[in-house]
């Protein structure tokens, strides 16, 4: 929920730290704070709002110096003002810590802290942990690496925190417990961040860090321990894409540029996984034959967009593999007692890989005796690292907060998934599996022609900016795909929004619909013709219609549609993978009105990236 940057070299501090916290700002962005290791006492900037406002405070003022830590916040304890802005310092003001998750006992930290003469500026729980390591880097004669293993066996939560201090600016400490932590190495100089885009232009060479690990960094030196000083030997992994990536590529903003990506990023997830004797390859899942015929459940969490790739997942493993698939909430499913064991594969869906709820649920999961895979976008994240499996997806960097490729990505994925363990089962004769692999194929050919097509949306958009709720209705396999259009409208227009179930629409929230407004409903017409749902889908459009509804459709070339006053058409595919089409022109509709009402795209209010605490 909030970016960490740590800079250690001979470059000038303050220009690698802004461009790292530029790179993370979209992890959270209401105030922004730099530490830069004057010798003596800290040079410290902090502002709240965006990290323009940072930029502006800092002018050119900045000290030319070598050592630095950087933050950029999504508020938890304090609101985001220039007080509240991290770094927090000791009360000698040479001792300087940045955070990012939540620390549970700060209160009473704080009260001890309080009793022994701390004076505290903020209403934060991190400035407890400033002035905790202060006492205890002086109980350990200034080694600031054992103040920070004393501290943390006291502290409770999730956390990465990084520490500096002004008696030896260029050493830097860092240390993480289930919040995100990566060293990179450079050359003469290196890096700490929540997230290897703050430095990937730097450098591609990062260590990963495990759970309670204390990792100090020189400009010519990396050690890492665990709490008790124990050596860990550093584990470090290649970054696989480049810093032009992470850049927006001449679109107007990262979330623009994403949805021109999925093509791309479907063509590369799907890429090689069909061998020649047409069988799926998925090894990365680490289950031979009998442990798949052995599978009696699977079980989906995820949060969000990850949710509704999820509840994708279920209608088409259900359908090939013939494997019962439950969807859980992540934040809801630790807190029932779910039936769990050996026989049931629990798949964990995070873009990030780092969202808390998601892993908090992971790790119930597990502790049940479930196995677990995980579907992720990003390598080496925390989700990932804590499963027995992983299938990553390969829809490269996703910097908009609001999820687009991610999503289409983690639905092919949990296809092949679907499709390899219906073909170990003998549910799907190895010719079945080759012809859906073949249609797959033809997805991102699809997605392309549909993006080709987005100015009559733009349109579209300009005639609803000013509504105040929109409607969204699918059936069968729709229906996850009308929750998600709701939530992109939600989170990018700030928007009341909500997807239905069509057919749930007459049991009460049909009373919505207001004909003094004409309320906007968009219908997600394909939903699967051996069901013959597209009747009652079009059943549905009239009961709308006829309470005074502008309904827009959703539907396929040549489909026939009554009663809509606009019809956004995608291409004909089968009906198991329609969501992949039809939920590409709902990315457009809620991209094209944030713009309309001027909102900020890839940063929406109150949201963040990856969402680092329960
Ligand atoms: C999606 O647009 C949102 N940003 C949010 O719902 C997101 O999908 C959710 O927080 C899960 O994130 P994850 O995939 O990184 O776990």
């Amino acid at each position: 929920m909030c970016g960490i940057v740590g800079y250690t070299g001979p470059q000038s501090a303050v220009t690698p730290l802004i461009e790292g916290l530029r790179r993370l700002e979209y992890r959270g962005y209401d105030s922004a704070g730099i530490a830069l290791g004057t010798p003596n006492t800290l040079f410290v900037e902090k502002r709240a709002g965006k990290l323009a406002n940072l930029e502006e405070a800092l002018g050119s003022a900045s000290p030319e110096v070598h050592s630095g830590i950087g933050h950029t916040r999504w508020a938890t304890h304090g609101g985001p003002t220039d007080r509240n802005a991290h770094p927090h310092l000791d009360n000698e003001g040479k001792l300087a810590v940045i955070h990012n998750g939540i620390i549970e006992n700060y209160s009473q930290l704080k009260v001890e802290l309080e009793s022994k003469g701390h004076t505290f500026e903020s209403d934060t729980d991190t400035e407890s942990v400033a002035h905790l390591l202060s006492d205890l880097r002086k109980k350990h004669h200034g080694d600031l690496s054992a103040a920070m293993r004393e501290a943390v066996q006291s502290l409770r939560g999730s956390f990465t925190l990084l520490a500096v201090h002004a008696d030896d600016p260029e050493t830097i400490v860092g240390v993480r417990r289930n919040s995100p932590l990566v060293v990179g190495l450079g050359v003469g100089e290196n890096f700490m961040a929540s997230d290897v885009a703050a430095f990937i232009q730097y450098t591609k060479r990062a260590v990963e860090l495990g759970q309670d690990e204390v990792v100090t960094i020189t400009p010519s030196s990396i050690s890492i321990t665990d709490l008790y000083g124990a050596e860990v030997a550093p584990r470090e992994y290649e970054i696989t894409w480049d810093a032009a990536a992470a850049q927006k590529g001449g679109f107007t903003h990262f979330m623009l540029k994403e949805i021109f990506e999925q093509p791309k990023a479907v063509a590369d997830t799907l890429i090689g996984r069909l061998s020649d004797n047409n069988q799926i390859l998925l090894d990365e899942l680490h289950m031979n034959p009998d442990e798949i015929r052995a599978l009696k459940k699977i079980v989906v969490i995820a949060c969000g967009t990850a949710y509704h790739a999820g509840m994708i997942a279920k209608y088409a493993i259900e359908k090939w593999a013939k494997i019962s698939v439950e969807v859980e909430i992540a934040s809801e499913y630790r807190y029932r007692d779910p039936i769990v064991d050996s026989s049931t594969l629990v798949i964990a869906i995070s873009q990030s890989g780092e969202t808390m709820d998601t892993l908090m649920a992971l790790r119930h999961a597990k502790a049940s005796g479930a196995r677990v895979l995980a579907v992720c976008n990003t390598n080496s994240s925390t989700i990932p690292r804590e499963s027995d499996a992983v299938l990553y997806t390969h829809a490269g960097p996703e910097i908009a907060v609001a999820s687009t490729k991610a999503l289409l990505t983690q639905i092919i994925a949990v296809y092949l998934i679907g499709m390899h363990l219906a073909q170990v089962r003998g549910e799907l004769s190895d010719q079945e599996v080759a012809h859906l692999y073949s249609q797959a194929l033809e997805l991102p050919g699809k997605i392309e022609s549909i993006l080709e097509t987005v100015e009559p949306i733009r349109e579209l958009t300009r005639k609803f900016a000013k509504s105040e709720t929109v409607l969204f209705l699918g059936r069968n396999i729709g229906y996850p795909v009308a929750l998600e259009g709701a939530l992109k409208l939600k989170e990018l227009a700030y928007m009341h929004a909500e997807g239905f179930a069509g057919g749930e629409l007459k049991h009460g929230p049909i009373a919505l619909i207001d004909s003094e407004i004409g309320t906007p409903v968009i219908a997600i017409l394909p939903a699967g013709h051996e069901h013959g749902l597209d009747e009652k889908m079009l059943s549905n459009i009239q009961e709308v219609k006829a309470r005074g509804a502008r309904v827009i459709v959703i539907a396929e070339e040549g489909a026939m549609v009554v009663g809509a006053e606009h019809v956004i058409r995608i291409p004909i595919a089968p009906p198991i993978f329609q969501p992949i089409l039809a939920t590409v022109p709902l990315q457009v509709f809620a991209y094209e009105m944030a713009v309309a009402r001027g909102n900020d795209v890839d940063q929406p209010r109150n949201l963040a990236k990856s969402v680092t605490v329960e």
